[in-house]
């Protein structure tokens, strides 16, 4: 297992490019089975998710055809497959974005259940009592959602929680159902609204993208089209944490700065400085130190449980103490335990974390058990005294692009080491 080795102490200064968002390339290359023409998809970040992803859909009979630009070509018309097997589900939740499609389009689907994750319980529920309101007959048995339809029909659904990929499913169930779904207490999330743009541009009839509520009118197929993936919030926001926490200055291209508000508003609140233009953003802490935060983590646009763990280590070197709560999922305070070790000044009650922040962490051996968590051990690791070592950074390609040359980049002293 790879290893990241982080020398601490350099404020970073530098230029980065953001990728394409991991959240939105995902539930878009599952949204490509729905049509019945080649779909491409641009600006997909080169990540171990992605990866998996194209297994899923390789595995089905899918063609996919990469180009030099790295565009995915994605051509449906061999699939002779409607299965997601636990090998690749378990590695990769997201997988479970094929069942709406699959059943859609194809009228049946068997996607292994995801199981519990380092993040909390993570039911699917919403996604099954919805797509059975659909008309589809589910049935979970040994560990496999089976499902069947003949063709879906519309239908008036009110989500229990706001669910971003709940919410994707039934999206994309919904375009080729029969007569109109309303989908209400639908999450907001810019990557919803890009799965929906996405499913627009092939034919789709949807309203509401970016509301709580969906209004979408089924129609007969869906047809190819290109489709550009939007920038990488959480990846701009870490870059962004990294270069307050090093008392550097990063500036951080090829973003969107609307969809990042609320992580935008506690940096001003952290006092470091930030510049903003149409797609980028600077942050420039030169000198300073940030100040503490209080922070509650909801649906978008709230500030997003993908940031938590980030602010969490930017509180512990920070002046005073901050408040954060976990309000998304119930078990996302894996990293706390491993900055403790590093030092950290930080008491756990419940689903709050209180940071005293300190002025120096110090380096140690730490491992993460989910792809934030880990991130935050890497900007942890790049404010502390002496070597930190990384553990199990699978967790992390499977959602940054390149994180060590990214940082390295803007100044890191940060190395791989492949094992
Ligand atoms: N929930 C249910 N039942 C459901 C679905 C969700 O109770 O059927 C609950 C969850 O347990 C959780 C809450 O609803 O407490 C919200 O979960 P949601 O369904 O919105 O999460 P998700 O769709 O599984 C996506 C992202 C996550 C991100 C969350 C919240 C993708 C592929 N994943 O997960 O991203 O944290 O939304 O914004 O879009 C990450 O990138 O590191 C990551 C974990």
């Amino acid at each position: 297992m790879d290893k990241l080795i982080i020398t601490g102490g350099v404020a970073l200064d530098g230029n980065i490019r953001i990728s394409g968002a991991k959240n939105a390339a995902l539930p878009i290359l599952a949204a490509t089975l729905l049509a019945d023409e080649p779909v491409t998809v641009g600006n997909i970040p080169h990540l171990h998710d992605i990866t998996t992803t194209m297994e899923l859909l390789g595995q089905m009979g899918v063609g996919l055809v990469v180009d030099e630009k790295l565009n995915i070509e994605v051509d449906t018309s061999t699939i002779e497959k409607f299965y997601a097997p636990y090998e690749l589900v378990k590695t990769m939740r997201a997988s479970i974005l094929v069942l709406g499609p699959l059943l859609a389009r194809f009228g049946r689907a068997e996607v292994s259940l995801p199981g519990g994750c380092a993040i909390g319980s993570r039911p699917v529920n919403l996604h099954i009592e919805g797509l059975t309101r659909m008309g589809a007959e589910i049935e979970v048995k040994n560990g496999f959602i089976h499902a069947r339809a003949k063709r879906l029909k519309g239908a008036h659904l009110v989500l229990d929680q706001v669910t971003v990929t709940g919410t994707e499913n039934l999206m994309m169930a919904a375009t080729l159902a029969k007569g109109t779904t309303i989908i209400e207490n639908a999450a907001r999330e810019p990557e919803v609204v890009d799965v929906a743009r996405c499913l627009i541009a092939m034919g789709a009839q949807i309203e509401g993208a970016g509301t709580d509520t969906l209004v979408i009118e089924g129609v007969q197929r869906l047809g190819g089209t290109h489709h550009y993936v939007l920038p990488d919030r959480i990846e701009t926001g870490t870059y962004l944490v990294a270069g307050a926490m090093t008392g550097g200055r990063v500036k951080v291209k090829d973003t969107n700065p609307a969809m990042l508000e609320s992580v935008l508003e506690k940096l001003e609140q952290a006092k470091v400085k930030l510049n903003v233009g149409d797609d980028w953003i600077e942050v420039d802490a030169r000198g300073l130190r940030p100040q503490a935060v209080d922070i509650r983590t909801a649906p978008y646009p709230a500030f997003p449980t993908d940031m938590q763990a980030q602010f969490t280590a930017l509180n512990s070197v920070a002046e005073g103490s901050g408040m954060i709560s976990e309000t998304v999922f119930e078990n996302r305070f894996m990293h706390v335990q491993e900055l403790q070790r590093m030092g950290a000044d930080i008491k756990l009650e419940g689903n709050i974390a209180i940071t005293k922040g300190i002025k120096r962490l110090t380096a140690a051996p730490v491992m993460a058990t989910d792809l934030r968590a880990s991130a935050s051990l890497v900007l942890a690791g790049l404010v502390a005294e002496g070597g930190t070592l990384v553990d199990r950074i699978y967790h992390i390609d499977r959602g940054y692009e390149r994180i060590e040359e990214k940082l390295e980049q803007l100044g890191a002293k940060i190395r791989r080491i492949p094992g």
